[in-house]
């Protein structure tokens, strides 16, 4: 049966939904822009609305009573709660400014020259393994290296990162079972202990961080005489880490997995290679890695077709704003030169993606060397979406190199 307005409730969603939404996304945005689902809530699926909601100063992120009602408390509570993309000023003003001072242009400049020698190391290993599944040998494994690099994490603890992240995001999907609940819990304990470890060692040993470490900063920043407590410290680098890895392993994956359905796409970008940087931001538009945003709306907000009074709960569909008709030409075409490209995958507004420049160093650096090196890439299998409505990746991708 396929998917149908009449009955859609994004706190229902099901498998043929996660794994192509756009057709009832188009559907939802010609009939029922503003759509509502029966708790009250409305899911958002135009571009301009989408973008109108960010740029508000009145559309609150912080979750405090939401989460409460969703965890009780707990350390998904506190965790979700405490991290910056899930507060407002002046917490977050607070945070971000802090967390910034990682993301400076000399920063990612240091970077850049680690990607590259971490991704020529990975394809190495992917060329000696010749059949390989791309997500698990490669896309994973550069995100993690990197914020990992970033936060001063030793290698022991590396390969345990992708499933406390996979645990902790996972509790933000619409409908959650209890397990997963549980899961989430034991992964914010377990990390945050790795963590809390790391922080008092750097504390106790100031100045002794490895170039490009950023953890020092966060302990030691300032921002108008304020300090990030243990505890926030803790969470906002939890936070860094899951934001970090786990998007731009959906962004390296997701390109390998269009390139293999678009095979017109593929030769393209082999024929000429400078089209990598609008290749990237087509996969981020095509199939964004965050496909659901939330806010409450603190005053009432002016949409194209109606009003949302105050205390509305708002879920925008970033996938839905990527693919509307009204600003992308033939938005369901695949097309690595798209120009221009006004997809809103790191958003906009005050909680824009504070790691948008990176991913795209990221992205551009990873996709690249890998189609330069292995054009007859092909797929091995069945390959297995990660079961998340909110995030859209591959959970297996086999290929052949
Ligand atoms: C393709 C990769 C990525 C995508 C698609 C992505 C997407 C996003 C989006 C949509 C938001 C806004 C969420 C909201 O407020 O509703 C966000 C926030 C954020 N992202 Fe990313 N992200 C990516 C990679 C990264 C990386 C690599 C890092 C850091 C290492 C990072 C760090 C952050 C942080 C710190 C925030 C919170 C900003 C705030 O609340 O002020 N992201 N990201």
């Amino acid at each position: 049966m396929p998917l149908d307005v009449s009955t859609f409730d994004l706190n229902r969603i099901d498998a043929r939904f996660i794994e192509n939404p756009h057709p009832l996304l188009h559907q939802l945005r010609a009939e029922r822009p503003i759509f509502r689902n029966a708790d009250g809530s409305v899911y958002l699926t135009r571009h301009d609305d989408c973008l109108k909601v960010y740029q508000s100063r009145d559309m609150l992120s912080d979750k405090t009573e939401a989460f409460g009602e969703k965890f009780g408390q707990c350390p998904l509570h506190k965790h979700h709660t405490t991290s910056l993309i899930f507060n407002d000023p002046p917490y977050h003003t607070v945070v971000r400014k802090l967390i910034s001072g990682a993301f400076t242009p000399r920063k990612l400049a240091e970077f850049e020259p680690l990607i590259e020698g971490i991704v020529d190391r990975l394809l190495d290993r992917v060329e000696d393994l010749g059949t390989l599944d791309l997500i698990d040998d490669f896309a994973k494994v550069l995100p993690t290296e990197i914020i990992s690099f970033m936060l001063g994490i030793p290698e022991e603890y590396r390969a345990r990162l992708r499933g406390y992240s996979l645990a902790i995001l996972g509790a933000l999907d619409p409908v959650v079972p209890e397990d997963r609940i549980a899961e989430g819990n034991r992964a914010v304990e377990e990390f945050g202990e790795i963590l809390g470890d790391l922080i008092d060692h750097r504390r106790a040993n100031p100045g002794g961080a490895m170039q490009g470490e950023v953890l020092e900063s966060l302990i030691f920043g300032e921002h108008q005489g304020r300090r990030l407590t243990q505890d926030e410290l803790i969470q906002n680098c939890i936070f860094l880490l899951n934001a970090g890895h786990e998007t731009t392993t959906s962004l390296v994956g997701n390109a390998v997995g269009l390139f293999l359905d678009h095979p017109d796409q593929h030769r393209r970008l082999l024929d000429d290679p400078s089209l990598i940087d609008t290749a990237v931001e087509e996969v981020l538009r095509f199939d964004s890695p965050l496909q659901i945003g939330n806010r409450l709306a603190g005053e009432d907000i002016v949409l194209h077709d109606g009003v949302l009074p105050k205390g509305t709960y708002i879920h925008t569909s970033i996938a839905a704003a990527n693919r509307d008709p009204a600003v992308f030409e033939n938005p369901d075409m695949f097309d690595i030169a798209r120009k221009p490209n006004r997809h809103i995958a790191f958003i906009t507004g005050i909680h824009v993606c504070l790691g948008a420049t990176l991913a795209r160093v990221e992205g551009r650096i990873a996709i690249g060397r890998l189609v330069r090196r292995f054009p007859k890439i092909a797929a091995n299998g069945t390959r297995q979406r990660v079961p998340l409505a909110r995030f859209r990746g591959w959970g297996t991708l086999p290929v052949t190199v």
